[in-house]
């Protein structure tokens, strides 16, 4: 409990606890979320009771060493897994209230997620990997085409939309993900190391293009990386310890 006021809460009430003065629910909300994995004869406790809020339009680097759950915390913030405990709000929903399909949906609406590995569909022309999200939820082809070729004007695609992923360099393959990640206008971008696996200069235009869409467009960016000077640029640090959050700079005196 947060404070004597919160005493009875539960995890079914509906009034966040961060909202916004005008009652705006943040577009993430995570209290003391935790995440094992059942092996058979041994439990992993990945996260151990993690809060975390992501506001509008923010900013944020998680870092923290190998194997300290960062990607176990971008999945369930980005609802691409559920917390074992504790409450998960997504725009304003409790994910546990939420059945697969209801998750899947709201993922689709709210998040954009970027991998290290970019996860594109190989034999998919860069065009069609980023109408992908579109073609889920029921747009007209001819809308998904021209949306796709818009987010892939975005990020410099314009000359590569045939292109499959083979066919194109990394960099270029991040910024296809970056775009299907975009294509549905979400609020926020969440992506685990999207320049892990980029040379500096690749990893630089990555984030040139992250930083810009958060300050253009308002989408709040959350994501991991290795790459301390990517992590010292950000507005907001976090970092993760053996499944706990150690500090969070947008929340000093709550960083125990
Ligand atoms: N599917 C899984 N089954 C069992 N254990 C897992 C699974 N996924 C992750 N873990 C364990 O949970 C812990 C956290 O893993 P996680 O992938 O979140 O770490 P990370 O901080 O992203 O590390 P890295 O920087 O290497 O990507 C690790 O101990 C890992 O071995
Ligand atoms: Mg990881």
């Amino acid at each position: 409990m947060k404070d004597p006021a919160a005493a009875g809460r539960t995890a079914d009430d509906t009034t966040p606890d961060d909202a916004a003065p005008d009652g705006t629910p943040p577009a993430i909300e995570a209290v003391d979320v935790r995440r094992s994995y059942d092996l058979g004869a041994t439990t992993v406790q990945a996260l151990r009771g993690v809060s975390f809020t992501v506001a509008e339009g923010e900013y944020a680097a998680v870092v923290g060493p190998s194997g300290s759950g960062k990607s176990t915390l971008m999945h369930l913030l980005g609802c691409l897994d559920r917390p074992t405990s504790g409450l998960l709000r997504v725009g304003g929903r409790d994910v546990a209230r939420l059945s697969d399909g209801e998750l899947a949906e709201l993922r689709n609406r709210e998040i954009g997620f970027v991998f290290q590995a970019f996860q594109l569909l190989a034999r998919s022309s860069a065009l069609e990997n980023v109408a992908l999200p579109l073609l889920y939820r029921g747009t007209p082809r001819a809308e998904r085409r021209r949306r796709a070729a818009d987010a892939l004007g975005a990020v410099g695609l314009d000359h590569r939309l045939d292109h499959r992923p083979a066919q194109m360099s990394g960099g270029e393959q991040q910024r296809v993900a970056i775009a299907r990640a975009l294509v549905g206008e979400p609020r926020i971008l969440l992506a685990d190391e999207p320049t892990g696996n980029l040379d500096s200069r690749n990893g630089a235009e990555v984030m040139r293009i992250l930083e810009d869409l958060n300050a253009t467009r308002g989408v709040a960016v959350v994501l991991v990386t290795h790459d301390g000077d990517v992590a010292a640029r950000a507005r907001r640090q976090v970092r993760v310890r053996d499944g706990l959050v150690e500090l969070d700079t947008a929340r000093p005196a709550a960083a125990t």
